[in-house]
């Protein structure tokens, strides 16, 4: 039977393996999709057992995203854009690195929630792993600009750096974010680590869609934050279903219904 993981630290707490199973189900497959813990400083070696043994491909979670890029002998795109892969694949013992969080993102936004991203205005709060994975998909979209805000101004204006032949893409400090924005995402850790995110007045208001990468309690108190000012708003859960069946489909080469599952999912919250 085909094995998959999913591979991180923690790990406990990660939905993958029902995710992957309901897809599995939906589509009639069998496979068998586990998690794995491993220790810092340990990844190469563990993925190397994996896939000598016959390992068919693994998603990657925090803080492995970069050894899994560094790990693979080729990668995509869209993974050496994000200089990160949450996705590993066996093609014939050749081990190739995708991002597929950027294409979740996108999918979550603009299939699930009717988000028009050609044209909009986007800010993206956060400069970390999980904002390098958004920004070419978002970009790929045909935005009128994207803003990359960040607490350390620097970091944002690196991760700007990478698209600098592209005019729309800017970079600025956390606290001067534009209040014009179509579009808003919140991929700074705040959510998931429970801190208080510093944003000047004006930028959540009622023309935006305010997107937490996070889901969860974690997400809460930005969401209700974004909607007392008026905003539609959406957690990331719909993201993580998305990328893990544009994960599927790269394995499997079939695209697996993403409203069921997710459905059950947010019944179950
Ligand atoms: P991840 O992989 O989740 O993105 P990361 O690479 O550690 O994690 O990045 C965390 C991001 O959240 C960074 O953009 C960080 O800002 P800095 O670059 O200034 O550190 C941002 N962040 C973390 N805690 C924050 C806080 N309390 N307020 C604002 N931004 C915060």
């Amino acid at each position: 039977m085909d094995r998959y993981l999913v591979v991180g630290n923690p790990v406990a707490h990660s939905l993958s393996p029902e995710i992957h199973a309901r897809f599995a189900a939906s589509l009639g497959e069998q496979l068998t999709y586990e998690r794995l813990l491993v220790p810092a400083g340990e990844f190469a070696a563990h993925m190397r057992r994996f896939f000598d043994a016959g390992g068919r491909g693994a998603n990657v979670t925090l803080p492995f995203k970069l050894d899994a890029f560094e790990f693979a002998s080729k990668a995509s795109d869209r993974a050496r854009l994000a200089g990160a892969a949450n996705f590993l694949a066996n093609r014939d013992g050749v081990i190739e690195a995708d991002n597929t969080d950027g294409a979740g993102l996108v999918a979550d936004l603009s299939r699930n929630h009717g988000v028009q991203l050609r044209g909009a205005r986007i800010v993206i709060l956060g400069a970390g792993g999980a904002a390098r994975g958004v920004v070419a998909p978002l970009l790929a979209q045909n935005p009128e600009w994207i803003v990359i805000a960040n607490r350390t101004r620097d970091r944002a204006a690196e991760l700007a750096q990478v698209f600098a032949s592209q005019a729309s893409v800017r970079a600025c400090a956390l606290e001067e974010a534009p209040g014009d924005a179509t579009v808003l995402v919140n991929a700074t850790s705040t959510s998931t680590k429970g801190e208080p995110l510093a944003l000047r007045d004006g930028v959540l208001h009622a023309k935006l869609f305010a997107y937490d990468m996070a889901y969860g309690e974690g997400a809460k108190p930005f969401l209700a934050r974004a909607r007392a000012a008026g905003a539609k708003t959406a957690d990331g859960l719909g993201m993580l279903v998305e990328q893990a069946a544009e994960s599927y489909f790269l394995w499997r080469g079939r695209r697996p219904e993403t409203a069921p599952v997710l459905a059950a999912l947010r019944q179950r919250a």
